[in-house]
């Protein structure tokens, strides 16, 4: 059988004019001494050339990803000196609520519900009391409040709510971008729930049967 297979690929090889160049450079292609076999550390490998003894070395003090230089202070923390604030650090149109709306069902609603009041499977379930959004304080709690709290989760280091370190950090899987696009739905969400007839343009009243 082995035999019948090595006679098959010489065979094949042979009809390829050349096949042997094919079969060399196969060969020849794991033969590479350039710069493969040279002193150096890999990663985690010990090292007795840095005082510390590791071979890989710590990020330089200061260093950021080079697509994420944070120039802009307010869209990366929410803060102006600071302070909250209430305004969006870009423009909003309603692609950016569309995505808010769409990274707010996937990362929040499972807890605050999609209406955001804090009604959820996990709320009757898991015995945790996410916040509702429509409660008189986050009603006017400025905008970067809500961009803050999934930036650093809530830790209210108390008993208070079943005894639960309560809401974890979004920021490292939600993008700032998106945090304030979450932020400004939460805020459409708030307008939606305490909405008077007023809000509505007159020529679009009857659409509500009033
Ligand atoms: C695993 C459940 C859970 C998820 C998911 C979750 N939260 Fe929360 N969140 C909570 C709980 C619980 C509280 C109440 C904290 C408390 O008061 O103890 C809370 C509180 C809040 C508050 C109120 C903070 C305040 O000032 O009291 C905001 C705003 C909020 N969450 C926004 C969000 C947003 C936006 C998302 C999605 C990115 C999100 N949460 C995802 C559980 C969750």
């Amino acid at each position: 059988m082995q035999s019948l297979r090595l006679g098959n690929f010489w065979s094949v090889t042979r009809r390829l004019r050349h096949g042997w160049v094919i079969l060399l450079a196969f060969l020849l292609g794991g033969c590479h001494y350039d710069l493969y076999n040279q002193p150096k550390d890999k990663t985690y490998d010990p090292s007795s050339f840095f005082a510390d003894g590791r071979g890989s070395r710590p990020n330089v003090p200061g260093a950021v990803q080079a697509n994420r230089v944070q120039t802009d202070t307010y869209l990366y923390t929410g803060l102006i000196n600071g302070a909250k604030a209430d305004v969006m650090p870009f423009a909003v149109n309603r692609a950016l609520l569309a995505r808010g709306q769409a990274q707010f069902n996937i990362y929040c609603a499972v807890c605050h519900g999609e209406a955001g009041n804090g009604q959820s499977a996990v709320a009757q379930r898991g015995g945790i009391i996410p916040a509702n959004f429509h409660q008189p304080r986050l009603r006017v709690a400025p905008l970067s409040h809500f961009f803050v709290t999934i930036t650093n989760g809530v830790y209210r280091g108390d008993t208070a709510n079943n005894g639960y370190q309560s809401m974890f950090s979004y920021a490292s899987r939600i993008t700032p971008e998106d945090r304030w696009a979450i932020a400004a739905y939460i805020r459409a969400l708030q307008l939606s729930q305490n909405a008077t007839l007023d809000d509505v343009p007159p020529d679009q009243r009857a659409t509500l049967g009033q």
